[in-house]
């Protein structure tokens, strides 16, 4: 397959994050996470799993950046676990900490992949929920001291930083849903928390812009686009009211420093009290943005029904399963809604480069005779390398795509049932083997459709 509208330049990455990884999760003088608590809590992730030992990254760092060096990664995007930063949440930076991500971004150079760093892949400091969480007032300044701590360690190895990953998740899915961590079910305080985390993105970008003006800064977000699941005025209206809170409010707050004044209303009927212009005050303009891709949501009227716990105000409106194929989390496989969302982005926030930072697919992996023939996330991944590569033709200033994940990981309240690894980690030697998926990432990169790392 080849792809002749990739840029010079473009980038081919791969991601991960911190907790679904590492493991040694009270080695190097970590402390716990709220991901730490919530996965030892009976019955919130599936048959207990947790991440104490995840792809047990830790120790095997070399071996995962030889891993990279073998598929001929660009980039590669990894979050800094801030309990391993900072074990006081906001104290001193613990240098066991510090330098194993010294090390990590070492190695990374050594094999001429660029480091990107994302500050917060939802492993607050426990210590911090303790004292209110993302809902307290001080949340921002704490985030704010640990990026400048981050920056501090890693400046001279990173250049290219995400504040948050999907504030949508952190906020709805962990505190109005309940099936992230902390666990919360209170819409409110997930509306607050929402606000809090991106005043947090603000004021973090801002600590970054001022200690170095030439590094990039960014948020990922995880935009989903909410389509009607018929062609009905009724089904479109609930649909916008979905797209409110999963895409327009963390757009406007991130890219414009704006609440809509639809979100405002939410707010007032919940009687979340949040001075809009703290975005205003502490906006950082994006040198990027990321966005995450994985499939879309279809959206029906549904008469009186309560707004669901992931979008809390979006009334009268539904979920509908989608009616074609599914990856194993049960999401439908739509490349054109990467295309779709990636050129309203850009139609609506022009000058803005994009980044890829997620996109990738569980599919159940069955090694036979020592291989694993995934063909549906081939299939599944060459789709949507496509369906950018459209955006690219249609004028969208994408640099970047990135697959979720590397390697088969803890996938949050789904523990280790779920995989999206290119790479198979079996679960009982923690041995990785490629599977047929990174063969073909690997053969697409080498097959030169880009000029390699100097986006
Ligand atoms: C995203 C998360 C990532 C991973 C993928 C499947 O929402 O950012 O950590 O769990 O989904």
């Amino acid at each position: 397959m080849t792809h002749p509208t990739f840029p010079e330049g473009f980038w081919w990455g791969a991601a991960t994050s911190a907790y679904q990884i590492e493991g040694a999760v009270d080695e190097g003088g970590r402390s716990p996470s709220i991901w730490d608590v919530y996965s030892h809590t009976p019955g919130k992730t599936l048959g207990g799993d947790t991440g104490d030992v995840a792809a047990d990254h830790y120790h095997r760092l070399e071996e995962d950046v030889a891993l990279m060096g073998w598929l001929g990664l660009d980039a590669y995007r990894f979050s800094i676990a801030w309990p391993r930063l900072i074990p006081d949440g906001v104290g001193d930076v613990n240098p066991a900490g510090a330098e194993f991500y010294r090390r990590l971004c070492r190695l990374l150079r050594e094999e001429g992949i660029v480091p990107v760093a994302t500050l917060y892949h939802w492993d607050l400091p426990q210590i911090l929920q303790e004292q209110g969480g993302w809902a307290a007032s001080e949340s921002p300044e704490w985030f704010a001291r640990y990026a400048e701590a981050a920056h501090q360690t890693l400046g001279d190895l990173v250049d290219v930083w995400a504040t948050i990953n999907e504030p949508w998740c952190a906020a709805f899915l962990g505190h109005s849903a309940g099936v992230h961590a902390p666990g919360a079910t209170d819409p409110a305080v997930a509306h607050r928390v929402a606000h809090r985390l991106l005043v947090g993105h603000h004021r973090a970008a801002g600590v970054i812009k001022k200690r170095a003006p030439e590094h990039r800064v960014g948020i990922v977000l995880n935009l989903i686009p909410a389509w009607p699941a018929v062609d009905d005025p009724r089904d479109a209206e609930a649909a916008d009211r979905v797209d409110l809170i999963q895409n327009r409010l963390f757009l406007e707050g991130a890219l414009r420093g704006g609440v809509p004044d639809e979100v405002s209303d939410i707010c007032r009927v919940l009687g979340v009290e949040e001075d809009p212009g703290e975005l205003e005050t502490h906006f950082t303009p994006s040198d990027y943005l990321g966005v995450n891709y994985y499939n879309v949501n279809r959206i029906a009227y549904r008469r009186g029904a309560p707004s669901p716990a992931e979008w809390p105000g979006a009334d009268e409106a539904v979920l509908v399963p989608p009616s074609g194929p599914v990856t194993a989390m049960g999401w439908g496989i739509d490349p054109d809604g990467l295309t779709w969302m990636l050129r309203r982005v850009s139609d609506a926030y022009p000058d803005l480069p994009l980044f890829i930072t997620e996109n990738g697919a569980a599919f159940e992996d069955r090694p036979v005779g020592g291989r694993i023939d995934d063909q549906p996330r081939v299939d599944y991944l060459s789709a949507h390398v496509a369906a950018a590569g459209e955006a690219i033709e249609a004028g969208v200033d994408l640099r970047g795509y990135f697959v979720w994940s590397l390697l088969d990981n803890f996938e949050w309240s789904y523990g280790y049932s779920k995989t999206f690894g290119l790479f198979y980690v079996d679960r009982r030697t923690l041995d990785r083997s490629p599977k047929a998926s990174a063969y073909w990432y690997r053969d697409l990169i080498r097959s030169g459709i880009n000029g390699g790392g100097t986006c």
